[in-house]
């Protein structure tokens, strides 16, 4: 089955012999490169909605693979159990993420590896997940179609990071590389098409957004 860059990149993020859940299945793609390509024995695909998981059903059957991927129904890290060591939750809004991690912090003392790919509030979701056990050991940029997603790999662990490494990101910070500068170039441009919009009496968050542009004008030229 056709996988896109995005969801390949996150599988080839997974170590070896990993037992997952993907939490918001929905296709169950994921998983199935999981197992086809990466040789893992087994995998959970969950998702809060029953009509995507009919079709991550119907994708698993198709491909033979009912006996190693499981599919679960259920919110959030609900479909969790104990032998599970990576939690994978991507394609959703960074809000939503930490909803999801916020309701189970008992799960979250057991596993040993997120992988998260947020699709905004990025920021949020790594400080966070950073105040509550885990460290960011990896981060990746992917393109697919005319988006760049962020992927975050998180290990069981604690590190301090300053607001600058939160804002960019502790290890895109120190890989950099011409995906880094699209992608911040694509923030600055939205950040200044937000500053020319908001109205003069929004002091605290014209200085906010002030910041950020000198910030990232600083980290793209250097
Ligand atoms: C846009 S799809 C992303 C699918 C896949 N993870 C990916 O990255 O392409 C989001 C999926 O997450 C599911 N979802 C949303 N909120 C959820 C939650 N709280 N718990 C489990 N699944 C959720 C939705 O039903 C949907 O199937």
């Amino acid at each position: 089955m056709k996988i896109n860059a995005r969801l390949k990149k996150i599988g080839d993020l997974v170590e070896a012999n990993s037992f997952c859940l993907d939490v918001g299945c929905d296709h169950a793609l994921l998983d199935i490169y999981l197992i086809k390509q990466r040789k893992m024995e087994h995998a959970v695909a969950s998702d809060i909605a029953p009509g995507p998981l009919e079709q991550a059903k119907k994708n698993i059957q198709r491909e033979g693979l009912e006996d190693q991927i499981e599919t679960r129904l259920g919110p959030g890290l609900e479909p969790y159990t104990k032998d599970i060591n990576t939690i994978i939750i991507s394609g959703m809004g960074g809000r939503n993420i930490i909803g999801i991690l916020k309701a189970k912090p008992k799960v979250l003392k057991q596993i040993d590896t997120l992988i998260l790919s947020p699709n905004n509030y990025q920021e949020d979701v790594k400080k966070y997940i950073c105040k509550n056990g885990f460290y960011i050991a990896n981060e990746e940029f992917v393109r697919d179609n005319r988006f760049i997603y962020q992927i975050i790999v998180l290990k069981r662990g604690e590190r301090r990071y300053t607001k600058k490494e939160y804002f960019f990101g502790p290890v895109f910070l120190e890989k950099k590389g011409p995906l880094f500068r699209e992608y911040y170039t694509r923030e600055l441009k939205s950040r200044e098409i937000l500053l020319s919009m908001l109205p003069k009496n929004y002091y605290l968050k014209r200085l906010q957004v002030k910041k950020e542009i000198a910030m990232i004008q600083k980290e793209i030229t250097d």
